[in-house]
């Protein structure tokens, strides 16, 4: 008998179970592929495959091609899809108001204060809130700041007066372009450039990677660079599925995510620049950088909007944020 045939069959047997053994994560996402998102999940799934030597395969579903932004948390919460990174704008809609605090307009003014935030223990404390929802938060990952754009020119604060601007679903968001005389209108990301062209909405404001990988430049003949306010991601897992991964994977998934974190939070910037470099070239879009004064004017006629709604977000949390970035919305 040749002892050679059990063992191969053994040793197929065993590839075949190490096979079976592969845990597959689906992870979604509603914007291009080449935005800082898109890119930091590609870098994850990367390096979860080779930290976990192939027992994890991440699929990466980008441009709303799985679900689309409304239908993402749901989908997560049934265990459909196993990862995602939703804007820090859609966990206000779930329930978790402090979330929202990230939408206020004019919070930041640059990355180091957000950072306070969201690499210290109020962002910890705050994906910490999301177990309840069986939701396990894994990380933040930055985009950048937004920008309005329409048909026409967005200079002073009358310019914005009557005309409707696509939001995300957020409280805190619709007070922004009220507080300006704008008309707020929800709508999912996926169906924002129809809109657009159609006219359906007059403008919108998103951080210069997600307006230029939409194409939004084709539709939107103004673009006011007003770095109003900050759009970023938190990095979200099933609960159950993550606390039942085997606990060597799941530190080298952590692993993985603490790369791909260092990874995001740096290309972040250098894709909005090259976003705006590519806005600028195609000659599509006016791009126009507002003068200190109409900046001013434009915080000033949004810092209502922080007064408004502290009751909705919680003022602990609204102290937390305003003793990291100074922000102190009655002295303007
Ligand atoms: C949006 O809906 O405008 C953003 O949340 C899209 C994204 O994920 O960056």
């Amino acid at each position: 008998m040749n002892v050679f045939r059990p063992l191969a069959g053994l040793l197929l047997a065993c590839a075949a179970l190490a096979v079976n053994a592969q845990t597959i994560i689906k992870f979604s996402h509603v914007v291009a592929a080449d935005t800082p998102k898109g890119k930091a999940s590609e870098f994850f799934a990367k390096r979860a495959g080779e930290l976990t030597k192939g027992k994890v395969k991440v699929e990466v579903y980008p441009n709303s091609a799985l679900y689309k932004d409304g239908e993402e948390m749901s989908s997560l919460q049934m265990g459909s899809v196993q990862m995602l990174a939703p804007s820090l704008a859609k966990f206000g809609p779930l329930g978790v108001k402090e979330f929202e605090a990230f939408d206020f307009p004019f919070m930041f003014d640059d990355t180091t204060e957000l950072h306070a935030i969201t690499q210290g223990p109020v962002g910890a404390a705050m994906l910490a809130k999301l177990e309840p929802k069986g939701i396990k938060g894994l990380a933040y990952w930055d985009n950048g700041f937004k920008s309005f754009s329409a048909n026409a020119p967005l200079k002073s604060v009358a310019d914005y007066k009557g005309k409707k601007f696509r939001i995300q679903s957020s409280k805190v968001l619709e007070e922004e372009i009220r507080s300006i005389g704008g008309i707020p209108q929800v709508m999912a990301f996926s169906e924002v450039y129809q809109a657009l062209q159609t006219g359906v909405v007059d403008g919108t404001e998103n951080p210069i990677s997600n307006f230029w990988t939409q194409k939004m430049h084709e539709v939107q003949k103004h673009l006011t660079l007003t770095n109003h306010g900050y759009l970023g991601y938190a990095v979200i897992a099933n609960k159950k599925f993550w606390d039942a991964l085997p606990a060597d994977v799941r530190g080298q998934l952590e692993q993985a995510m603490k790369e791909a974190t260092v990874y995001a939070n740096k290309i972040a910037q250098e894709e909005n620049d090259l976003s705006l470099a590519g806005v600028k070239k195609s000659g599509k879009t006016t791009v126009y950088e507002p003068t200190k004064d109409e900046r001013f004017a434009l915080k000033k006629a949004m810092a209502p909007v922080h007064i408004k709604m502290t009751d909705r977000v919680g003022k602990e949390t609204l102290q937390e944020f305003y003793k990291a970035t100074g922000f102190d919305p009655t002295k303007l």
